[in-house]
């Protein structure tokens, strides 16, 4: 696929390591002009001169995503280096594990700050520049399949779950301006799984951060025109889109509800429409009776 980001330039933050370094070298290898940007402003310079050695084009950005005047900037450096911004990939993130009762106010506004304004503080910048030039262009979003739900990752998963509602938002938004906006929910094996035992295990060493780009690459280039407000899964062997959330049958009414008719409705209804929950599909306990009762009979 060399030469398939031939004369386009693509912003990819949190590039210094990770998944965002192999989606910046992917980039730079399909012909792609890069900003390689990373709050770890020698993690960025490291990418960049690698892109460089082996002939791309790159610029390293020290910029943090979560600071809207420094979003604008990564952005503007893309447009002072290479004249315009055909792509981003909105990337950078943290994320830790807490049970609930355990988490701390200050962790999780950081990790807000990073996750879901630094998405929306670059993803609006680059918008603008991409709207006022009146070409097509791609947003790729970095979600997660734990934005359905997963234990100890309330904070990360729902920040995941915000990127999957804004690439849904923005896709219908900028569909008619021609430009693209999808979210991959990538599994690699990066510091952010080294961190965790339960990662580890779903998550062996095989599963390079390389094994994601090709699916980044697809949509940043022209060969997925018509491809919008997707989630796009990737964990290594498996690829797929995600389902999305949608207004479930059956739909009841009344003029008015009150406590009492709600409670109705689930009593007589609802019960049997309830839903299993989470990444691991967990049976609520009003139909687990049921479902325990039937394996056991
Ligand atoms: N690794 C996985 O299996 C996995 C799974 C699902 C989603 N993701 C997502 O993929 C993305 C990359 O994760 P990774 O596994 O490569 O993690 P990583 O920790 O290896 O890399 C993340 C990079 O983002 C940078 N960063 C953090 N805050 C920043 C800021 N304010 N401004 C600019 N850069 C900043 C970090 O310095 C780091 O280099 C994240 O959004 C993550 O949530 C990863």
């Amino acid at each position: 696929m060399n030469g398939l980001l031939e004369d386009k330039a693509v912003v990819v933050t949190g590039a210094g390591r990770g998944l965002g370094e192999a989606f910046a070298v992917h980039v730079a290898r399909a012909g792609g002009a890069v900003v390689v940007n990373d709050i770890d402003a020698e993690l960025a310079e490291r990418t960049t001169e690698n892109i460089r050695r082996f002939g791309g084009r790159a610029v390293a950005s020290g910029h943090s995503v979560a600071d809207p005047k420094q979003a604008q900037e990564i952005v503007d450096l893309c447009l002072a280096e290479f004249g315009a911004i055909d792509g981003l990939v909105n990337n950078a993130g943290l994320n830790y594990e807490a049970l609930p009762w355990e988490d701390d106010f200050e962790q999780a506004r950081e990790l807000v700050e990073v996750n879901v304004l630094g998405v929306m503080y670059t993803g609006l910048a680059a918008i603008k520049a991409m709207v006022a030039r009146g070409k097509p262009g791609s947003i790729v979003n970095i979600s997660s399949g734990a934005s359905l739900g997963q234990r100890k990752l309330g904070v990360y998963a729902a920040s995941k779950g915000a990127v999957a509602s804004l690439t849904y938002s923005w896709a219908l938004d900028l569909e008619e301006s021609g430009i693209r906006v999808n979210a991959v929910c990538p599994l690699a094996h990066t510091r952010m799984v080294w961190k965790s035992e339960r990662s580890l295990r779903a998550c062996p060493p095989d599963r390079t951060p390389s094994r994601i780009a090709p699916v980044v690459l697809f949509l940043l280039g022209s060969g997925s025109e018509g491809i919008t407000g997707q989630m796009i899964r990737c964990n290594g062997p498996q690829l797929h889109v995600m389902g999305q959330p949608y207004l479930k049958q059956p739909i009841l009414e009344r003029p008015v509800w009150d406590t009492e008719t709600v409670q109705r409705a689930f009593d007589e209804v609802f019960s049997a429409h309830l839903e299993n929950y989470g990444l691991e599909k967990r049976v609520p306990p009003r139909l687990r009776k049921w479902t325990e009762s039937t394996r056991t009979a």
